[in-house]
């Protein structure tokens, strides 16, 4: 088995002070690999060198990641204090009192005492079945508004108080929503989880959440080509068969695969990708020669507004499109 010098992997720093490292392993199956191919796959990024872990309670694999969280620490691959786990409230959970039962759930299932980042997994309290279709739709959904975000943020924040969660963070966030919560906020988030790789860049989300000193953290860096299908549309860009990501990938004899990791740190934002047979590449690839600065400049040339999570089944009734989920025009649609 490979492993990597930890040492060697660069480290972001919180607005807190914090060290974290510059990459994370993703947990999401994709509703196509079982929780036991997952955690087998913690297991081996653990031993490889990953201390980021990015969990999420409607993944529905955090018992069989505990487990392993269990295992690691015990044969003495790590101490608690070298892992960072991050995991999420879902959407069925936003109601009062029940942030604080839906981390104790986590907390159980991850065999932890706490966790190093607590995220609001999406900004709106619509719940939808694991795996359903993209049309079906709940009609108890509701739009975003300030004042349900706020009561469910002010859970967040007592989670802190209670030692809890380390870190609280936000997901799936809009600048026009920022702009409405951040000042209101008791505890700010120290990161912000959003989707990022080649082809969707999200260029103006990531300069304010640089600018607002909230570390962005992007998910399926590669353009999660394994996604569910119901994430599968017609219109949708593969990033990994971009002639020029594959030009750079091809000049450091690397996959366009890594070659968007390597982008991704080197552009800031922490990549958490997901993988049961390429992890320690993907955790090496962060420790080789860098990305030049005319390679930095083709891949950002490759932005295609290429976004992969729409949100179909988290409309609300009224609701006209998925476009609404992400307000395009600079305010928060509702
Ligand atoms: N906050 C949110 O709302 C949200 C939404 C979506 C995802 N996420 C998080 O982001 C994580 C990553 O997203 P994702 O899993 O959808 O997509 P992703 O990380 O972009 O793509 C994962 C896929 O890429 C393949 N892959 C990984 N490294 C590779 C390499 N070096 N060469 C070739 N193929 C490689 C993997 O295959 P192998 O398994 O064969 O290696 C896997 O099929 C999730 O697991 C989850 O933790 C969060």
């Amino acid at each position: 088995m490979t492993k990597i010098d930890v040492t060697k992997i660069p480290k972001k720093r919180l607005y807190t002070g914090e060290e974290i490292p510059c990459i994370g392993l993703g947990t999401f199956g994709s509703d196509r690999f079982s929780s036991e191919e997952v955690s087998n796959a913690v297991a081996g990024a653990i031993r490889a060198g990953y201390r980021m872990i990015d969990c999420a309670a409607c993944y529905g694999n955090e018992a069989e990641i505990g487990e392993v969280f269990r295992q690691v620490m015990e044969e003495g691959t790590v101490e608690r204090k070298d892992l960072f786990v991050m995991t999420k409230v879902w959407n069925d959970m936003h109601g009062d009192g029940d942030v604080l039962i839906a981390l104790a759930k986590s907390l159980k299932d991850l065999k932890l005492d706490y966790v190093d980042l607590y995220f609001l997994h999406w900004p709106f309290p619509n719940y939808h079945a694991p795996g359903c279709d993209v049309d079906s739709r709940n009609p108890d959904s509701k739009p975003f508004t300030v004042e349900r975000f706020m009561k469910t943020w002010r859970q967040m924040e007592r989670l802190v108080d209670l030692g809890l969660a380390r870190n609280i963070g936000m997901s799936n966030m809009t600048i026009p929503k920022l702009e409405a919560v951040l000042p209101l906020l008791r505890i700010k988030p120290v990161a912000c989880e959003i989707e990022l790789h080649p082809c969707f860049q999200q260029q103006e989300l990531f300069d304010y959440l640089v600018a607002h000193d909230i570390q962005p953290v992007g998910y399926m860096p590669i353009g999660s080509p394994r996604r569910p299908e119901r994430d599968m549309m017609p219109e949708d860009i593969a990033d990994l068969e971009m002639p020029k990501l594959q030009a750079v990938a091809k000049a450091h004899g690397i996959s366009p695969a890594t070659a968007s990791i390597k982008w991704a740190v080197q552009r800031g934002q922490i990549p958490i990708p997901f993988s049961l047979h390429h992890y320690t590449e993907n955790l090496e690839c962060v420790t080789t020669e860098p990305l030049t600065e005319e390679e930095m400049a083709s891949i950002a040339t490759l932005e295609r507004g290429n976004r992969l999570v729409k949100g179909q089944v988290f409309l609300w009734p009224g609701a006209k499109d998925w476009h609404d989920l992400w307000d395009e025009d600079g305010v928060i649609v509702k």
